[in-house]
């Protein structure tokens, strides 16, 4: 297991991602906030009503809560991660009426094909050993008609993109291309694709035709 996984699944940084961890990495990363992370995140999922939502590596439940909250009765989110610690934090700091956790990996989850209105993995493709895959697994899961929305590392064509690789290789994260998901995307034949890059990370949205 390589610096950035081990760190993933160790109790002190779940007991701190959440407040501090990420609020400060995330917004030197994107030059976002949490908050417009989550804002955003609903926005391009198109969250309402009874939809059945599934956050890949939710971590301590930050986003997972947060999306469940934009449904009504009958829907709700699941979020699976495959750190114990996370999961504990999940629990303790973001359960709700319609929010439940599951201990899984993303590369072969244990549900039907379509069972979800909406798919995200935000802030963890960079970890996953084969990323490609877990993606293929999040659009088996997605109904016909349903949301995808990843947020994940982004290669700048720039002296800091390119020192964000070499720190990204040593530590064990990876850095994708531009093309990478679109591309993927396409290939898995969704539509309605959309990316935006914010320094160093990139946030892709797509829609599976109905
Ligand atoms: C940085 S946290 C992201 C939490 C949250 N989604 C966010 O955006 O803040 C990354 C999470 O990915 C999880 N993870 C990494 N590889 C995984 C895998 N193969 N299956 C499930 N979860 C995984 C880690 O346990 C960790 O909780």
């Amino acid at each position: 297991m390589n610096l950035a996984r081990r760190t993933m699944n160790h109790p002190a940084l779940a007991a701190v991602y959440e407040r501090a961890w990420r609020p400060a990495l995330f917004y030197l990363a994107s030059g976002r906030s949490t908050a417009s992370d989550r804002r955003d995140a609903v926005r391009a999922l198109r969250l309402s009503g009874d939809k059945k939502v599934l956050d890949i590596a939710c971590g301590p439940g930050n986003f997972t809560r947060h999306l469940s909250e934009s449904l009504s009765e009958g829907g709700f989110a699941v979020g699976v991660d495959y750190s114990e610690p996370m999961l504990a934090r999940a629990v303790a700091d973001n359960a709700g009426p319609r929010v439940g956790y599951l201990r899984g990996d993303a590369r072969a989850l244990p549900f039907a094909d379509g069972a979800f209105d909406a798919v995200c993995c935000f802030g963890a493709l960079y970890l996953i050993p084969d990323p490609l895959a877990a993606t293929r697994e999040m659009v088996r899961v997605l109904a016909p008609g349903g949301r995808i929305a990843i947020t994940t590392s982004h290669r700048a064509d720039n002296p800091f993109g390119h020192a964000s690789r070499i720190v990204g290789g040593l530590s064990g994260l990876r850095v994708f291309d531009h093309e990478t998901f679109p591309n993927l995307f396409r290939e898995l034949g969704l539509v309605e694709i959309d990316q935006n890059v914010h320094r160093l990370l990139q946030y892709v949205s797509a829609t599976r035709p109905a």
